[in-house]
């Protein structure tokens, strides 16, 4: 299992976005993401949205978008691109422990580097969250930093284990393969593998109704 770590927090968030441009933010969606597109149904809900750009080209191709995230400033930017690029998509600054709240229905779930960022306790409340949203049949795509990828800088590193054990209740797993997470080059202290760092991309579909996440829970 890979070391539990504090969940990071939203001031920890919010100096990355106070620098000129937080690693992750490579400004159009990561390929796994754009790979699996026909996986990924009408009505969507980016958690951990960031400034948008996945949520922005999903709503370019049709789809209903929500996107959240727990602090404003990508939500600002997000919401100027959207508007730059004429799309509508639904920016709400949420707490993604708090999802399993939301009264709408929504087909898919994408987490692009956010499920890393628990601890173990958070990624727990955050899993059954997602089990009270989403209703039998709907998917989560998730992209994760990997205990392939060497160090310790940067987000905890998520073993195959782990997102099988977060998903074994209520789910199944259609897909877990190793992949890349794309990163912005030659920024100091995020520093990752050449070719993105290692990462899972996997996409589980809910199988089980809320009654079982309460039972889980
Ligand atoms: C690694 S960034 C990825 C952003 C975006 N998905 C992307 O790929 O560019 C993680 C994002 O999740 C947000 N976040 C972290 N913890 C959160 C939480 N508990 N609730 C909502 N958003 C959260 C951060 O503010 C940040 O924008």
């Amino acid at each position: 299992m890979s070391a539990d770590r504090q969940s990071l927090t939203s001031e920890r968030f919010t100096e990355y976005y106070a620098q000129p441009t937080a690693p992750w933010d490579i400004g159009r969606p990561q390929q796994p993401f754009v790979m699996a597109v026909d996986r990924i149904g009408q009505r969507v809900l980016d958690i951990g949205c960031g400034t948008g750009d996945l949520a922005i080209w999903l709503a370019e191709r049709g789809r209903a978008v929500t996107g959240i995230d727990f602090i404003e400033p990508p939500l600002a930017a997000a919401r100027r691109k959207a508007a730059e690029r004429g799309v509508a998509v639904n920016f709400l600054q949420m707490d993604a422990l708090a999802v399993g709240e939301i009264p709408e229905r929504f087909d898919a779930v994408t987490d692009c580097g956010l499920f890393h960022t628990f601890d173990d306790a958070g990624r727990a409340a955050y899993v059954r969250g997602l089990a009270r949203l989403l209703e039998s049949g709907s998917r989560v795509l998730l992209l994760c930093m990997s205990t392939a990828e060497p160090g310790t800088h940067g987000p905890r590193r998520v073993s195959e284990p782990e997102v099988r054990e977060a998903f074994s209740v209520g789910w199944e797993i259609e897909s877990l393969e190793p992949n890349r997470f794309e990163v912005v080059p030659g920024i100091a202290g995020a520093e990752f593998s050449p070719g993105g760092a290692h990462a899972w991309f996997a996409v589980i579909r809910r199988t089980g109704d809320s009654a079982t996440s309460c039972q889980a829970a």
